[in-house]
Parts: C-alpha cells; structure tokens; sequence
C-alpha cells in the first residue's frame, strides 16, 4: 500500500529583525500537525520560508548602508536558528530570493501575460510603504494609513494587472462546493460576504518604483509586486516550472496552507485564482488561525512589548513554550499571551499533573521494587479497567481532534489520561498496598499500568512536545522504537516486566511565581532600557554630543508642563515610578524610571516638564503616555526632574 502523503505550510515570513512569539505561533502549530502526521503513518512534506522582496526591504537596507540581499541574509540566518531552537521539523524551507523561485515566478508571470490574465495599464493609489499596502481613499484615517497610522504616499505608476474578476465566479462555485477549503467555516463567510460577492478588483501585479524584486523579464523596468511572487513560493520551491518537478507531482495540492486571520484574503482569493489561471490544482484547506495578542494589545516592536521567543525558550524551555502556544488558545480565536498565564500552565499543568505523575511512578518503582518494572497480575480491579480503556482510546480521540486541528482539545485528551493516572495513585494508594506483603502484588499492577499510561504519554505528545517524549521513554528504558510507534498503542501492555527504570531530574521544575514575574519585570525593564538607550545614539557624533538639528525638526516635539498628582511605585521593579499627571484639562500616566532618586511623595504636586507628543509604549504593562525630563550626568550618579523657576499652570507649551 502506498503511504499517503501530506503536504503542510505555513506563511513565509517578512524578514523583521524580530520575531515575536506570535510569529512562533503559527510554525510551532504547523510543526505540532507535520509531526503528528507523521506519527500517524503519513509521508510529510512541511514548508516554511521567508518573504524576502519588497521597498521596505530596499529602504531598510539602504538606511542600514548594505545591499538588500546582505540585509534579507542576515535576518534570514536569524529565522533558521529560531526554528531550530523550537524543534521546528520543517523539510524545506523558501528564500523568495532563490534563483529557482525567481526563475518559476517569472515564468508564471510570461504565461498569464500570454494567455491575457495579467495586462499593462497604470495605477494611481495611496500607498503605505511600511505596510506595503494600497488604501482606497475612504480607507485612511486622517489621510494616515489607517493599520499603522503612518503617512501613506500618492503613487503613479505603470503597472500590470492580474484579471482577477475573471474568475470570480469559479471560485465562489468551489468555495460553496467545498465547505473545507476556507476554515475555520467563519472565515469563508468573511471572505464570500466582504470580498467576493461584492465583486473582485483586477489586481497590481508589478511596481516601477522599486527595484527589490523579480524583474518581469519581457519588461525589465517592472518587478514582480508582493502577493504574485510570495503565494507562488508553495509550488516554486517543490519544483514546479523547474527542471525537476517531482516534489511537485508528489506533493501538491497542499493539504493546508496555515495562515494568520489577516491573510487569509490572499490565501482563499488571489492564490486559488492564480492557480486557476494556470490550470493548477488548488490547495485542498486554507487555515486561518487567530492572533496571539497581548494583555494590552497587538503585539508590536514599537508598542515596547514584545515578547521575544529565544528569551522565553532560555528560560522555561522550548517544550514548555510549545506546549503553552499549542494548549492555551483555541486554535482559529485569538488568545492573549501573558507571563502569568505561561508560568500557571507550567507549573499545573507540565510541573504538577505530568512531572509528578512520572517522577512518583518512577520513584515508586525504585523504592518498593528495585527500579524494575514489576508484572501486572490477572485478573484486574475496576478501576484497572477504566484506566486501560482510557489508555486505549487516546489514539481514536485524538485523531478526532486532530482532523479539524483542534490542537488543545487533542492535547487535553492526553492530559485526561494524565489526570486519570493521578487519580488512579489517589484511588488505589500505593503506599498504603506496600505497607504488608499481601498488598505487594496489587501494588505491581498498579505500578506497571501507570507506566504502560505513561508510555501512551510518550507516544502522543512527542508531536507537541519533542524533547520531553523521549525524555518520558528514557526514564521507562523504553530504547525500543517499536514501543513508541503509534501502532504499539493498539494493545494495552506491551512494556515488559522486569524493565529498568531510570528517574532523572524533573522534567519541568516548578516555578516560583512571585520570585518570576519580579525577575520578568526587572528583565523587561532593562531591555526597554537598553533599547532606548541603543535608539539614542547618534549617528556619527562625537561622544557625548548629537548632531546639530533643524529648527523644524525641534519644533516636532511638544514640550508641556504637568503637575504630579499622583504617584506610587510600579510593584516589583526597582527602578520605576508611576506618575499620573494632570496636563491642562487631561490626565496623563507616566512611567519613569526615577525611583532611585525620587520617593512618590517627593514627587507629588510638582511642575515638571512632560514630552506630550511621545509615541505611548508599554512597560511593565503600564501604558506609558510621553516621558518627564530630567537632568542627569553620565552614569546617572545624579538626576534631577526639570521643573520651571516660577509657578506656571499645567498645560502650557516649554519652547
Ligand atoms: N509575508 C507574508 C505572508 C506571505 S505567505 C505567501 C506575511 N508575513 S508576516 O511575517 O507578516 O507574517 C507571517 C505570519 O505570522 C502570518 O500568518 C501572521 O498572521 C503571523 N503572525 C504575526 N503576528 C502574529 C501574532 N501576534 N499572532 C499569531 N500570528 C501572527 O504576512
């Protein structure tokens, strides 16, 4: 029988120089449905990659004084070394700058330029460069672009079109004819009621403006615009238009493409079009998964909280980290990420229900019978049965969940047999059947099927949690692959009496709450410091001195005085105080990291002097509107807050 195959990918990723756990999000959930397809006999292909063209790449590489290419290089080593720290088991991963993907898209392009789909006109529009996105007029706040708030700019340019309105109708007759294409089933409601039942504009397909891109070969003034070059990137890199295509034959159409809520537009609209156009299948399931936000919202670098994953994986552990994205957000909603709900996860959860359920199994087989397994008796207690029966059905009930990538449920099913095997050790009492010899028997069998429990526990959670399956084997000497296939799941009671076991340190200590979110606060106090430190530098000055600045770029700043009429110690940080200050008829909250020079009662009714139009930033999950001034030498040895020489009233203008 040949073994079916699956193809998984997740979006390609936008070279950012940081990447925050809810971009780890989506490859972490990719990688939980790659492994678990493997586990369950599937030939796997999973692909990742990054998104590497674009004019933001171009200016960013431009202000950084190196090419687009050193500059995507450098970012992209960065995605590679993340994955890997996460146990990412992807098969290959796309650089949209790979000569093969280049050459694949150009040839795209020729063919939909031949058969008539793509054509040359001219495009005028509000364009968002840090965005890369087109805005209708009606879209933009305040002539702002209305994701970001930046100013947007008025474009002109030749550019070809894609005829997307050509096909329309196909795809609304696919989507209606298959109700798994778009899920979850939400979505394909958005996209049918706001996109396509109110009629599909041509779209932009190349850009004069820039040159960070794939050149249209039969026009080279023109490079290949965004989602034309990106979507192609999961047929490209299995060889499609290419020499060797035979990933392509194996593996497309994709089984899912995972994608975040906001592009499942492009997933569920342009792409199946594109394919459409070249008579190419389509993916069977676009998946639109929701976002992990913060307690205060977006995650964003420039909101000053974002939550870096290489920290949070030195610090916890990677599977520790997994398992919290895989089991706290439904998988499709949004979910809120926050260190209190990580470190409670972990200590209940991994430290608590599975941690102590292996190290009281194993250390009761090392005390009452030497570290070997003893061989469970005939016949069996009731209560034997409801554990085995449990045991035996996790495969059935997870495949369940699994099938509409219900991934917290699927891991709670293993955490109900986790939670049954705890009960069990409370029901039968083990130290109570070793206390006389009569027990000792009972006491084996109890023993020896907490450990078989424990070997389902190996088996089903290697997908989510990699390292801690084999970790769960090793203290069981389960050295024989054979006992971790799924198959071995079929029959309870395949690990042999007499099996050494081996108890090793915890595999998820407990975590001091208090003590950590002290320490997380102190931690992302500094590196909001640092940060700002590092974005105060000035370019090219002479130590201690910063360039000379236009009185138009002074004249930015908007400079107020405020009165103190509060203040109180931000709780568990040494550094900072929390300031509300009443500015004319508002009031504004303040952090500041003054605490070692002032006390909140010094502070209280002064005049100080306010950056009013400070882009707001979050530490400590205070939102902190503009910043007081304070004078203070180097090293900060002394510090002192800028106030006015008369009493002035609150609110006024400092020029
Ligand atoms: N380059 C495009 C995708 C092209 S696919 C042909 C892109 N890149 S991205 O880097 O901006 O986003 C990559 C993925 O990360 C998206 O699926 C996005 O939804 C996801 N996430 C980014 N921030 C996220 C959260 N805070 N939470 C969950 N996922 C989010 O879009």
């Amino acid at each position: 029988m040949t073994q079916p195959t699956f193809y998984i990918t997740t979006p390609i990723y936008y070279p950012s120089d940081k990447l925050h756990i809810g971009h780890a999000y989506c490859t972490v959930a990719a990688d939980a449905i790659a492994r678990y397809k493997r586990l369950t006999g599937y030939n796997v292909y999973f692909l990742t990659g990054s998104d590497e063209h674009g004019q933001k790449i171009e200016r960013m590489a431009e202000k950084n004084g190196v090419t687009p290419k050193a500059y995507v290089d450098k970012i992209v080593e960065g995605f590679l070394s993340l994955w890997k720290l996460l146990n990412i088991s992807n098969d290959g991963f796309l650089r949209t700058t790979e000569e093969k993907h280049m050459r694949a898209v150009q040839r795209m392009f020729r063919q939909l330029y031949e058969q008539g789909d793509i054509y040359k006109s001219s495009y005028t529009g509000h364009y968002c460069t840090p965005c890369e996105s087109f805005w209708l007029e009606r879209q933009l706040v305040d002539g702002n672009c209305p994701d970001c708030g930046r100013p947007i700019e008025l474009v002109e340019e030749e550019s070809y079109f894609f005829r997307m309105s050509k096909y329309a109708d196909r795809l609304i007759a696919h989507i209606q004819s298959h109700p798994a294409f778009i899920q979850p089933p939400s979505r394909a409601n958005e996209m049918m009621q706001n996109f396509l039942l109110p009629g599909l504009e041509d779209l932009c397909v190349s850009r004069t403006s820039f040159k960070w891109g794939i050149p249209v070969d039969f026009d080279e003034k023109h490079v290949v615009y965004v989602w034309l070059d990106a979507l192609s990137n999961y047929i490209t890199h299995l060889g499609y238009e290419s020499d060797d295509d035979s990933l392509y034959r194996t593996y497309w159409p994709a089984d899912i493409h995972l994608v975040g809520k906001e592009i499942v537009r492009f997933h569920t609209i342009i792409w199946p079009i594109m394919l459409m156009a070249l008579g190419e299948p389509l993916p069977k399931q676009v998946f639109g998964h929701g976002w992990l936000v913060l307690d205060g919202g977006k995650m964003s670098k420039s909101k000053g909280n974002v939550v870096d994953p290489v920290q949070l994986c030195r610090r916890y552990g990677v599977d520790a980290i997994r398992y919290f994205l895989l089991r706290e957000v439904p998988f499709g909603a949004d979910g809120v990420f926050s260190n209190e709900a990580l470190i409670y996860r972990i200590n209940s959860d991994l430290a608590n229900d599975l941690g102590n359920l292996l190290s009281r199994t194993v250390t009761m087989v090392d005390k009452y019978f030497g570290g070997s397994l003893p061989a469970p008796l005939k016949p069996v207690a009731e209560e034997d049965d409801a554990l085995i029966a449990l045991a035996e059905l996790l495969p059935a009930r997870m495949e369940e969940h699994m099938k509409g990538l219900k991934l917290p449920e699927a891991l709670m099913e293993i955490w109900k047999l986790i939670g049954a095997c705890n009960k069990y050790i409370d029901t039968t009492m083990p130290w109570a059947l070793a206390r006389d010899d009569a027990g000792k028997d009972r006491l084996g069998t109890v023993l020896y099927n907490l450990a078989e429990c424990l070997r389902y526990v190996a088996v089903m959670i290697g997908p989510y949690l990699p390292d801690t399956a084999p970790k769960i084997a090793q203290q069981l000497s389960i050295a024989n692959e054979m006992e971790l296939t799924i198959e071995s799941l079929a029959r309870f009671g395949r690990i042999a009496p007499g099996t050494p076991v081996k108890k090793c340190d915890a595999l998820f200590p407990r975590i001091d709450v208090q003590k950590e979110l002290a320490a997380l606060e102190e931690a992302v106090v500094s590196a909001t410091a640092a940060a700002n430190a590092a974005a105060a530098v000035p370019a090219k000055s002479a130590p201690g001195k910063k360039p000379l600045v236009s009185y138009d770029d002074f004249d930015k700043l908007d400079l107020r005085l405020a009165k103190v009429i509060a203040c109180e110690e931000v709780k568990r940080s040494k550094k900072l105080l929390k300031l509300t200050l009443k500015v004319g008829d508002e009031e504004r909250i303040v952090v500041s990291g003054i605490k070692s020079w002032y006390t909140p009662d010094d502070m209280i009714d002064k005049t100080v002097v306010l950056v009013y139009n400070l882009e707001p930033v979050e530490i400590c999950s205070i939102r902190s509107e503009g910043m007081i001034l304070c004078a203070s030498d180097e090293g900060d040895a002394h510090l002192s807050a800028l106030t006015t020489l008369a009493d002035m009233p609150d609110g006024i203008r400092v020029r």
